[in-house]
């Protein structure tokens, strides 16, 4: 006779039971892909800090976005690596400016493709910054006007969302109103809602090649706050969000967990440039097994809450399956 204890190895048996016990599914639908298009360059770049990630010359984007579609993957979201930056930004509410260009060019490309278009100015502005300077000071109230204008010009030009990442106060309030105001009620809005001013960026800036000196800690959040996250989160979904996010990813798993407790909306996370670089090089350094360390975090991320991942290994994952 053995003291009675639960067998939970019974279910671990073997590969089939294993499969069908598992609680959490990932698949294609739950990914988001981020691209870097650059104007005025010839061919594909490699950015360094990110191996196996590319800028995509402006020329090169249908070819580009063929294959993306042709891979199975069902959404991307746009950054553009501006020539044509000046102190506000304004190339990117220029209707025939990167922003607007590669938005019509990807929808020309693959119709089917959900286009989310970032929308935010560090990518657009000499200094850097999320937002119009004034004396030293990234001013909300001019920079949300001024995202509302690019939301438009997105819109236009055919984005199937919206994804304000400026972590200005009242930014989905503002954009939400200059999209209803051009007649775009059915353009749903994807906020960047608990965006930390993180240390894993610092691939992404590379990438995307934006001259911020500095940092951005008086407009995103201290990474070691959880009640503020949830604030940012309700009160997004008061001004119309009609999804969050929580950006980076693994490092805040616990938010994104508590987000999911708080509110009904999707929920998305961001697998931001660093994270993606952790793997990318310890796996280089033949420290890491990358195809099981992606399927593991990507898995985790979905485990905790979100419904979408933006993550930089879609294509490989779409490539291989899961
Ligand atoms: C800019 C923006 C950033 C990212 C997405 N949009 C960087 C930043 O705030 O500096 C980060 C993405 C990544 O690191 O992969 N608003
Ligand atoms: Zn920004």
């Amino acid at each position: 006779m053995t003291a009675r204890f639960a067998r939970l190895r019974r279910l671990r048996a073997s590969p089939a039971l294993r499969d069908m016990m598992q609680e959490t599914q990932v698949d294609l639908n739950d990914l988001i892909y981020p691209i870097f298009i650059e104007e005025g360059l010839e061919d594909f770049a490699p950015v360094d800090s990110m191996p196996g990630v590319n800028r995509i010359p402006e020329k090169k984007l249908e070819q580009a976005i063929k294959e993306i579609a042709r891979a199975g993957i069902r959404a991307v979201m746009l950054f553009g690596v501006s020539h044509h930056k000046d102190e506000d930004g304004s190339d990117s509410w220029n209707p025939n400016g990167l922003l607007a260009r590669m938005i019509k060019r990807c929808k020309d490309a693959a119709p089917d493709l959900v286009v989310i278009s970032d929308t935010c100015f560090c990518e657009y502005t000499t200094h850097g910054h999320c937002g119009v300077v004034e004396h030293g000071h990234v001013h909300n109230d001019h920079t949300i006007e001024n995202l509302g204008r690019q939301a438009v010009i997105a819109a236009r030009a055919g984005a199937d969302m919206i994804a304000p990442s400026a972590m200005m106060d009242g930014q989905i309030a503002a954009i939400r109103a200059a999209l209803d105001a051009d007649g775009r009620h059915e353009l749903p809005i994807m906020a960047y809602s608990s965006k930390f001013a993180s240390a894993c960026y610092g691939p992404f800036r590379a990438a995307a090649g934006s001259e911020l000196k500095g940092d951005r800690k008086t407009y995103q959040m201290n990474p070691l706050n959880a009640r503020e996250a949830l604030r940012e989160s309700n009160e997004d979904e008061a001004e119309g969000a009609d999804i969050l996010m929580v950006k980076p990813a693994l490092p805040y798993l616990d938010i994104l967990h508590q987000v999911r407790q708080q509110s009904l909306l999707p929920l998305a996370a961001y697998q931001v440039s660093g994270e993606y670089a952790m793997i990318k090089f310890a796996a280089m350094a033949g420290a890491i097994d990358e195809a099981r360390v992606v399927r593991e975090t990507i898995g985790s991320i979905k485990r905790a809450g979100a419904d979408l991942i933006l993550t930089y290994f879609a294509m490989d994952l779409a490539r291989e399956g899961f």
